[in-house]
């Protein structure tokens, strides 16, 4: 007979909001972070850029280095540093100070070798000095990517509330200079329109992290199973721990990566189970050893108690584009100490509403209780009638193969989408529709190029005699 023997350290109801649980498995986490962690991963190229900013600032373990002076090159026509005004509560680096222009304008980052890297954009929007946010649209392109285009920065604001955020990509620099470009481009089609930038970071990554390893399991017949192709971009969407808190840059494994909790995708749980084990040894091997946290392995959402089971399907969603193309990469590790033989757990797994895996045995796959794993999916969206958006679901279901225990079990999630090349890939929600008579300056029309840079010359000297009164003042 079956049965789930194993302990439960706090159950959910359906409802998912139980404060008081969850508080309680918050501050239970923070303790039991204090393992013996492995050496994070010590990437060549860090470099945290503060734009705007013309000094150093050291936060959150990132040396942020200044624009002004820095080992990056700044080729630009009339861009000027700006400090917002309307501090609201976001961290102050990057986002209190920022490059602003009515010009496009690039930054060349010297990077030590070819390779992955991670870029990070990071945009506060909001109205700086002598530019109405209403009028930021832009793009950001690199190479031969556009990662951004028609942005204004703020449709994310709208639904998250005023900070400052990142966006943030994965791509292979293969410039035999070693340079990485990022070029800013205020948008030909928006009169007035500007660019801005907070922060730049670029990170380097063990090459088999996203690309080399494994290769991803195809399951829906419209893809090849390679691994993932060099010329192929990537731009991560959502990036969660499964059953546990929020993993802050400092603590990811050396990349400064950002993992959020499930808890806002959880769409059914009917009452799902965390579980953690603070105490285990992770066995990593080679593919794994930095593929995430410590903390993400040792904690993990499971279906809960297992008569009702067999009736539903434990579900996250996660609102993509449709129409675009997501790479989906599952994150286990069977930490409950009863479930340590091959066929003790076997569930379903279905993404999209298609069967991903039928036999969904983590202890078979990794070799055993302990060990991180990690599946790479390939996933299509088909446009779904007139929405811009759907969701992609997640969800484990136990398998009727299965010999100990009805249940499932996920520790993380990251969806990123797949960036072709050359490929103006979707739109970027937020430009702001505004009626095109309210011509502020200083972006004059795109006919009077002269008057633009005189403007701009004028606003910085504008800015500077602000700045100077606030000084001495
Ligand atoms: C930050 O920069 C300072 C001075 O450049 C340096 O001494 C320090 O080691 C750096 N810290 C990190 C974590 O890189
Ligand atoms: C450091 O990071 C934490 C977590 O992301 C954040 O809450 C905090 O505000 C950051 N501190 C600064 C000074 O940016
Ligand atoms: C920005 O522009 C919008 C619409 O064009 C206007 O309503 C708003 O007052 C402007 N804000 C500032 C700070 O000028
Ligand atoms: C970056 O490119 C420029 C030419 O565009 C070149 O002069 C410079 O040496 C390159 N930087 C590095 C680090 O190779
Ligand atoms: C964690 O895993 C180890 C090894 O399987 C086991 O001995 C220990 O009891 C587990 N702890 C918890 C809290 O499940
Ligand atoms: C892991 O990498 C190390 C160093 O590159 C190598 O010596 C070792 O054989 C690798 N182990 C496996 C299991 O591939
Ligand atoms: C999958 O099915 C659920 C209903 O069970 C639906 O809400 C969801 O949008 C579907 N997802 C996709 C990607 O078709
Ligand atoms: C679980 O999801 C799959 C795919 O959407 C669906 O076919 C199946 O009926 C669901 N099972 C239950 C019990 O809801
Ligand atoms: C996605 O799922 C969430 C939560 O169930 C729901 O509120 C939202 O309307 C769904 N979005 C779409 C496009 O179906
Ligand atoms: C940007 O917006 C303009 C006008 O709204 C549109 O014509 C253009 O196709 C858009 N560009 C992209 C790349 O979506």
């Amino acid at each position: 007979m079956r049965s789930s023997s194993y302990k439960y350290l706090c159950l959910l109801n359906s409802s998912i909001s139980t404060p008081l649980y969850f508080t309680f498995f918050l501050l239970h986490l923070t303790i039991l972070v204090t393992g013996d962690s492995p050496q994070p991963y010590l990437p060549l190229d860090n470099i945290a850029l503060n734009c705007g900013s013309s000094s150093e600032k050291y936060v959150n373990d990132t040396n942020w280095t200044a624009d002004i002076n820095s080992k990056v090159a700044l080729q630009d026509s009339g861009s000027i540093q700006s400090t917002v005004h309307d501090q609201a509560s976001t961290n102050p680096v990057p986002y209190h100070t920022a490059r602003v222009s009515c010009s496009k304008f690039t930054y060349k980052f010297p990077v030590t070798t070819p390779g992955p890297k991670f870029v990070r954009l990071h945009f506060y929007p909001a109205s700086y000095p002598g530019f109405n946010r209403s009028k930021a649209s832009f793009s950001v392109t690199t190479g031969r990517y556009t990662l951004l285009s028609n942005f204004s920065g703020v449709h994310y604001t709208e639904t998250h509330g005023a900070r400052g955020y990142a966006r943030e990509f994965i791509l292979n620099v293969e410039d035999e200079r070693k340079n990485l470009s990022i070029t800013f481009t205020p948008s030909p089609h928006v009169a007035d329109a500007y660019a801005f930038i907070n922060g730049i970071e670029i990170v380097s990554m063990p090459t088999n992290l996203y690309y080399t390893a494994g290769g991803m399991k195809d399951f829906n017949k419209e893809f090849n199973s390679d691994p993932l192709q060099k010329e192929t971009a990537l731009e991560m969407m959502y990036r969660v721990n499964v059953g546990g808190a929020e993993i802050t840059p400092p603590d990811d494994t050396g990349m400064f990566r950002m993992w959020l909790s499930d808890i806002d995708y959880l769409t059914d749980a009917r009452p799902s189970a965390y579980q953690y084990n603070d105490t285990i040894q992770l066995q990593y091997n080679n593919d794994t050893r930095y593929a995430a946290p410590d903390e993400l392995y040792r904690t993990a959402r499971t279906m809960g108690p297992d008569a009702i089971n067999a009736e539903y399907n434990l579900t996250w969603e996660f609102p993509v584009h449709s129409t675009s193309t997501y790479f989906v990469r599952l994150h286990f590790c069977q930490f409950i100490p009863i479930v340590l033989k091959k066929g003790d757990m076997i569930s379903k797994i279905y993404i999209a509403n298609q069967t991903a895996e039928l036999n969904a045995d983590i202890i078979d796959w990794a070799g055993g209780n302990g060990v991180p794993i990690y599946k790479d999916y390939p996933v299509m969206m088909h446009a779904g009638g007139i929405e811009e958006f759907q969701n992609l679901s997640i969800a484990l279901h136990p398998s009727p193969n299965t010999f100990s225990f009805d249940d499932a079990m996920l520790n993380g999630i990251e969806i990123f989408k797949f960036r072709k090349r050359d490929h103006l890939s979707g739109t970027n929600p937020g430009a702001y529709q505004d009626s095109p008579t309210s011509t502020t300056p200083p972006c004059a029309t795109s006919s009077k190029p002269k008057l633009v840079v005189d403007y701009i010359l004028g606003l910085q000297f504008h800015f500077i005699v602000i700045l100077f009164c606030y000084w001495f003042s």
